[in-house]
Formats: C-alpha cells, sequence, structure tokens
C-alpha cells in the first residue's frame, strides 16, 4: 500500500478527501477540531511541493445546491489553517481549469460534494416502492462513477483522509479509488492515527480494558456493545440507556426515556456480558426532574431536583443524569484501566445541572489516562464532554469520527479504508 511520508508529490496535484463536515452557526465555525485534524496531511503535502484540490460534503443536501450548507463559508478557516490563500471552485463538478491552473504550493477547495446527488449514489425523488426504482438505482450508479472519474481527472494522486466520513461508500470516498493506481493512492496522517487509535482498543489491548457506553438508545449501540463484550473487562453502560435496563427488570422509571420494544436487548446484553466474564457497571442511582426543558436545556423555575434510586423512579419524574453512588463506581472501574474507550455521555451534559455523571467518567478517565493509560474518545457528545470540562489534552486520542469510529469498533471494514487497501 503507498505510504503519503514516502510519496513524492513534487510537482503533482493531489486530491484530497477531507471531512470538513463542521457545526456552523451565524456563519461561524463552533468546533474545528474536523479542520485541524487534516491539516498535518495538508501541509505535508504542500511541503512536499504537491498542489492540494481539496473536497469534502457539509450535511445533508441532498443533491440541492443549498447556500447555508456551502463550503465557500470555510474558505477562510482552511486558508488561516494551512498557511495560504486557498482559491474556491464554486462547481465541484466543473473544476478542471481551476485545478490545472494550481502550481505547486497552491490549494484549492471544491464546493459541496453532496451539491451532486451523484456523491451518494442513491436516486433522488423516487420511491423504493415504485416500479422504476431498481433502474433509476442502476442509472445513478453509473452517473456516480462518472462524477467520480470527473473528480479523479483534476489529480495525479488521490488521499483518503476524511476518518468521519469513511464508513459510506461515496464517489469521493471511495469509487474515485478506482480511477487511480495502487501508487497513486493513500491514506492521509489522520486516517493513519485514527487507525491506529482503533487498532489500540480491538487488537492492541493492554489490560484491564474498560469500555464506556452511553447515549439514549440501547438499540443504535447493541452493535458495538456486542463486539466489546468480547474483548473487554468491564463495561460502563450509562445515560438515557440505563432506563432500559431498569425497565427490564421491572423497575420503576418515571417518565424516563426507555425503548420498550427492546428490553429483550438488554437482558441480552447482560447475560452476553455474564458468559463472558465481562463485569457490568450499571448506574444504581440517578439524579431525577420534572422540569427540564429540552429546548433551552435550563430547569424552569420551580422543578423538582431529587437523587433517587434509578430503578424506583417517583411518578412524574424522568433520570437525567447518574447519582452519585453512580459516579462513585463509574470512577472505581475505571481506576487502573490500562486500555479505556468512551462514546456517549452519561447524563443531559448540555444543562449545566446534570454535568456531573459525565464529569465523573470524563475525570476518571484523565486520572487513568495520567497513570499510563491510553484512551479514545470518541462520537460528538463525549468529544463535546471533554472540550466542555477542559479535559482535552488530559486524554490520549479524540477522533474525529462519529458514525465511523462506532462502525469501525464494530468491527467492520471501512469502505474508505478498502477502497485504498484493497
Ligand atoms: C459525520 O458528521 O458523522 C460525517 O461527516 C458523516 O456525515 P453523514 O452521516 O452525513 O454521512
Amino acid at each position: 500500500m503507498q505510504n503519503i511520508a514516502n510519496y513524492d508529490f513534487a510537482g503533482k496535484k493531489a486530491i484530497v478527501r477531507v471531512d470538513f463536515n463542521v457545526p456552523i452557526v451565524d456563519g461561524k465555525i463552533t468546533d474545528d477540531t474536523r479542520i485541524r485534524g487534516a491539516v498535518p496531511t495538508l501541509k505535508l503535502i504542500l511541503e512536499k511541493g504537491g498542489s492540494l484540490i481539496i473536497m469534502s460534503h457539509m450535511g445533508k443536501p441532498k443533491g440541492k445546491k443549498k447556500p447555508e450548507l456551502s463550503l465557500g463559508q470555510i474558505v477562510d478557516a482552511v486558508s488561516a489553517a494551512i498557511g495560504v490563500p486557498v482559491k474556491f471552485a464554486p462547481d465541484c463538478a466543473d473544476a478542471s481549469e481551476a485545478a490545472a491552473a494550481l502550481k505547486p504550493g497552491e490549494a484549492l477547495l471544491l464546493e459541496n460534494l453532496r451539491y451532486y446527488p451523484e456523491e451518494e449514489g442513491k436516486p433522488v425523488g423516487i420511491d423504493k416502492e415504485d416500479p422504476a426504482y431498481e433502474e433509476a438505482k442502476k442509472a445513478m450508479k453509473a452517473a456516480q462513477k462518472e462524477f467520480a472519474k470527473k473528480l479523479a481527472s483534476y489529480a495525479d494522486c488521490y488521499v483518503m483522509d476524511a476518518f468521519g466520513t469513511a464508513h459510506r461508500k461515496h464517489a469521493s470516498t471511495a469509487v474515485i479509488a478506482d480511477y487511480f493506481a495502487p501508487e497513486n493512492k493513500m491514506l492521509g496522517l489522520l486516517m493513519e492515527k485514527e487507525v491506529a487509535a482503533v487498532d489500540a482498543v480491538l487488537n492492541n489491548i493492554q489490560r484491564p480494558f474498560v469500555a464506556v457506553m452511553g447515549g439514549s438508545k440501547v438499540s443504535s449501540k447493541i452493535g458495538i456493545i456486542e463486539n466489546l463484550l468480547g474483548k473487554v473487562d468491564k463495561l460502563i453502560l450509562c445515560g438515557g440507556m440505563t432506563y432500559t435496563f431498569a425497565k427490564a427488570h421491572g423497575g420503576e422509571i418515571g417518565t424516563s426515556i426507555c425503548e420498550l420494544d427492546k428490553l429483550d436487548v438488554a437482558l441480552g446484553v447482560e447475560e452476553l456480558a455474564k458468559k463472558n466474564g465481562v463485569e457490568l457497571v450499571l448506574s444504581t442511582d440517578c439524579v431525577a426532574t420534572d422540569g427540564l426543558d429540552f429546548s433551552t436545556m435550563s430547569l424552569k423555575p420551580g422543578a423538582r431536583v431529587e437523587v433517587v434510586p434509578a430503578n424506583a423512579i417517583p411518578e412524574g419524574l424522568e433520570g437525567v443524569d447518574a447519582g452519585p453512588e453512580s459516579r462513585k463506581a463509574f470512577a472505581a472501574a475505571l481506576k487502573g484501566a490500562k486500555t479505556i474507550l468512551w462514546n456517549g455521555p452519561a447524563g443531559v451534559f448540555e444543562c449545566e445541572d446534570f454535568t456531573a455523571g459525565s464529569r465523573a467518567i470524563g475525570e476518571a478517565i484523565a486520572e487513568a489516562t495520567a497513570e499510563g493509560a491510553f484512551s479514545l474518545i470518541g462520537g460528538g457528545d463525549s468529544v463535546s464532554c471533554v472540550n466542555k470540562f477542559g479535559l482535552a489534552d488530559k486524554v490520549s486520542y479524540i477522533s474525529t469520527g462519529g458514525g465511523a469510529l462506532l462502525e469501525a469498533i464494530e468491527g467492520k471494514v471501512l469502505p474508505g479504508i478498502a477502497a485504498i487497501k484493497g
């Protein structure tokens, strides 16, 4: 497999797929982690005398040219990040001239790839039940290849550095690789780091290995939980999914979030943990309220807030954070860990009153990391937590991947990696 460190970029044009799907509020980037993540690759190519054609998606415009999802908004931020003025191609499928004009050391950013439905390769405006759907799908696949070929025609080599989108088999993340010889396509430095971090928690495990899975739904995490139960020594399950487990044992959960049709899934997780000798750590108590306003993420005046057992929540109250006993148990389970994975918060941390559970986990992870553990934090919410609690530089690695990280940890082969590795 070709390697970015060895490749001779001098005088060559490199088309680089990055994930610049960054949050923008009122025209301002509110989290530039993903831009910073791609900088080492982009700078290395420029330093080696190459020129850059940078491409990304933003949001889900579904084949429509939505101005609020234009990558034109981030040109200045990308220029500042890589230290050269970045030119902008307002039509990603009509950038041959702009690409051809690039001199070594110059960079061009293409407009949002998903303005074209060919990027995702799914037929638009036609229902799956429609008899013409299969034909439309075939036609779209052919159009996707043409689109990928067009993008490939801009450059001499292809660099895949969009870990956050590597679980998508799209024109720019996978299909494009078919149009480059093996010696002219490679993973970028961010991809290499992300792959190594995943490897550390899947294959190169130092024990004890403790994983923390939070979030509201056990169903959306079941694939990863099952895979982890074959690898970890301890699994902390927290956040909203706590109440599905409590309910599965006949607990009273008030108005807490619960997947009533997944009670058997929760019991199955407990059985598998037992079978595999994994210590499962679930919340025993929680902070519950009747007055969390989710639209403002604040407590309504006069709201009740109580610490109650997680399986005996009074009627009308909703569990929104881990209680003090659970927080102690989480910290104890993380103490002495040598490999740690954290995905998903322990409570509604967006509300200042309910950060304690997630904070306790973050702090315990930081402590274990200081004592030599390798800690991988992934998924938008857990990353927001470590940033919010000022712990970002106290953990080993923060992934830029959301869905991509989860699929990688489920043990799936990511199409964006397979396209390069063959
Ligand atoms: C993400 O934000 O997880 C990536 O950019 C992928 O976006 P997608 O889920 O719209 O494909």
